[in-house]
């Protein structure tokens, strides 16, 4: 009998922990063991079975049973009233919020879009072409002939004999007037590739062709594009010069020094004491070059350019050694 009683108490405190705090489910164990056909009411029932002499000892195992059962059940239901009264889910708009972590656009990105700005507003439209490029696209058609020192494998990253990863962005020249007639107002960004590794050059890295060809294109109107690049990108106080300069497609060429942004012009150890900075090579396109897309020497003439963008962004944030933007720490990143 005591035996079952504690059974029974054991199946009780199951189906309690079963009900949760459902409140009619809690009801229905109230009756299944409490009511008046319930199995406790049932051992009860019983006890005039058990031997005269035990029953005592019976009744109160079975008292004790039911004044625990009644205990639990009146606690759980207590819980469960309690519960029913909260609101379903808790809305605290004190708690202070968790600001979500934004991605940022790479400073290299950021400054070649700001490079594009500047000469989309000038009316060059950017283009783009391949990165696995043809030796006659990169090198041939830019009148750099196959002995010419910049195809030597030591610089030039081969595919195979007649495909090269191009090792600049001056192709676009080419596949430009191939498609179109002058007038040719463009701006080619890209990755450029060169075998290449120190703290100012890097394996892969970013340039920005420009092309204006038409006719009466002077030398003039490359100097008064670039001032006005310069003047856009650094500001309309920093002094630049154009000093002469050699490319195989430019005739007369010159690379443009800007006044060294970290000591403006005094001289220091970013620039060598000099005061200047080389940003870009540019020049007249060269006669040849356009003899080989079918264009007539005689009728148009053009200018070229092409920079570093890695170069730009080091001056424009102060950054001294390249391969900062290419190791992806984000530490570095998040501050742009
Ligand atoms: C050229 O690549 C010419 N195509 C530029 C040009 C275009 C001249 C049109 C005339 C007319 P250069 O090899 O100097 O020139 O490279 C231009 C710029 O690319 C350099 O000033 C430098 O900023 C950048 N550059 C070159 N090699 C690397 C490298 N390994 N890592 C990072 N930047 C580089
Ligand atoms: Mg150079």
């Amino acid at each position: 009998m005591e035996e079952d009683a504690r059974t029974l108490f054991r199946e009780a405190e199951g189906a309690i922990a079963a009900a949760g705090a459902d409140l009619k489910a809690l009801d229905a164990v109230r009756v299944g063991f409490l009511g008046r056909k319930g199995k406790l009411t049932a051992l009860f029932k019983r006890l005039g079975t058990v031997p005269a002499e035990a029953r005592p000892e019976a009744g109160r195992v079975l008292n004790e049973v039911k004044a625990a059962l009644e205990e639990r059940l009146a606690e759980a239901i207590r819980k469960a009233k309690e519960q029913a009264k909260r609101p379903k889910s808790v809305l605290d708009v004190t708690v202070p919020g968790r600001r979500p972590l934004s991605g940022r656009l790479h400073p290299i990105t950021q400054t070649a879009m700001d490079i594009a700005a500047i000469f989309n507003r000038l009316g060059f439209e950017t283009v783009e072409g391949p990165e696995v490029e043809l030796d006659y696209y990169n090198f041939e058609a830019l009148n750099i002939p196959k002995d010419h020192p910049a195809r030597d494998m030591q610089d030039t990253f081969y595919v195979s004999d007649e495909v090269v990863l191009r090792t600049h962005t001056s192709p676009l020249q080419i596949r430009t007037m191939e498609k179109k007639r002058p007038p040719i107002k463009i701006i080619a960004p890209g990755k450029a590739y060169r075998c290449d590794s120190d703290v100012t050059h890097t394996p892969m890295f970013h340039q920005v062709e420009g092309l204006m060809v038409g006719r009466d294109i002077s030398f003039g109107d490359l100097k008064g594009v670039l001032t006005v690049f310069v003047h856009q990108m650094f500001g309309p106080h920093v002094g630049l010069r154009f000093r002469p300069s050699f490319f195989p497609f430019t005739e007369p060429s010159a690379e443009v020094d800007i006044q060294c942004v970290m000591c403006r012009g005094a001289g220091c150890r970013v620039c060598s004491q000099t005061g200047w900075l080389e940003i870009l090579g540019s020049g007249m396109v060269d006669p040849e070059v356009f003899k080989m897309v079918g264009y007539d020497p005689d009728e148009v003439t053009g200018f070229a350019f092409g920079m570093g963008i890695e170069r730009i962004a080091m001056l424009r944030y102060g950054i001294n050694d390249l391969r900062l933007f290419f190791e992806n720490d984000v530490r570095f990143l998040r501050q742009f």
